[in-house]
């Protein structure tokens, strides 16, 4: 059970009071999963908005009216938020999930297809401390330290990540899934792009694949006002969805203990995890 106020535990996993509803998560188990259907699958803070740019200009073809207009949400909707309306989007709906494996509708194991992304938790535990400071609609953590613990029980929203990439990866064989790495996006963006447009199926020049790239670094999706998420209700304005967008800013914020006991713990829990994380830029 979370400690949270602004969480409600679902089958084992947290939600957002305020935006999940149990009804619609019941639903989305059985709904009916096209053959042209694209969802980006993450833990939070390990690269959603990231991938709603990505595939809104691979299928956009590069045109870049398809992010300077509207919200990313509304172009690459979150399954699991019942106002975002993705069941009855026109096809080819693409869309983005956190939901965990067990959560996620059974139809994505006959048709459609999954990218799942993957980022270091202890880059992710940071990003996520910042996001509850700034964003309304979740509590504010007290501070690090006690977040860290919460969010190694599971106690934070879509509960343990440990729980979340271990499970999506044990039942790869079920889905047609890529797995990207936030780091390796990072690293060679180029690269990622191309491989994403392979599984998708999807061929662009030279000059197009420049143009996604360049449109979907941090520095410029940062000025995009659309992207950035701008009118995001939020508690301070220091913060932002698109915060600093490194590897290895866990560094500024674990103390020397608190990352050695991580470290043996992720040793404990990923053991025999073959998928290699980055934790260095
Ligand atoms: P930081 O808080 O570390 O900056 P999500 O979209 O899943 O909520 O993840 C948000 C994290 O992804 C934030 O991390 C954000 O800055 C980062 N991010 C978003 N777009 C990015 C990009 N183009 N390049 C690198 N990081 C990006």
């Amino acid at each position: 059970m979370s400690d949270n106020h602004d969480l409600f535990e679902y089958k084992g996993c947290n939600f957002i009071s305020n935006i999940h509803t149990t009804e619609y998560l019941e639903e989305l188990i059985n709904t009916e999963i096209r053959d042209d259907d694209v969802i980006a699958v993450t833990y939070p803070k390990s690269g959603t908005v990231w991938m709603q740019q990505i595939l809104t200009l691979i299928f956009s073809n590069g045109d870049l009216a398809a992010v300077q207009n509207k919200l990313p949400a509304e172009r690459v909707p979150w399954v699991e938020v019942p106002t975002l309306c993705f069941l009855t989007l026109p096809s080819p709906r693409l869309a983005v999930s956190h939901l965990p494996y067990h959560l996620s509708p059974e139809g994505l194991k006959k048709t459609g297809k999954v990218i799942y992304i993957y980022r270091n938790p202890k880059d992710v535990v940071v990003s996520l401390y910042h996001f509850q400071n700034y964003i309304t609609l979740l509590k504010t953590p007290s501070g690090f330290g006690e977040f860290l613990e919460m969010f190694i029980e599971g106690k934070v929203i879509y509960g343990s990540w440990f729980d979340h990439v271990q499970n999506w990866y044990a039942h790869r064989n079920e889905f047609n899934i890529l797995f990207m790495c936030y780091e390796e996006m990072k690293l060679d963006l180029r690269t990622s792009v191309q491989k994403i447009c392979k599984f998708l199926g999807k061929e662009l020049d030279d000059e197009k694949l420049d143009t996604i790239v360049k449109h979907c670094t941090f520095e410029i999706m940062k000025v995009n006002p659309m992207a950035n998420y701008e009118n995001v209700e939020s508690k301070s304005e220091n913060g932002a969805f698109l915060r600093k967008g490194i590897i290895g800013d866990w560094k500024t914020h674990f103390t020397v203990a608190q990352s050695e006991m991580f470290d043996k713990l992720f040793e404990e829990r990923m053991k025999d995890f073959p998928l290699k994380f980055i934790w260095d830029g």
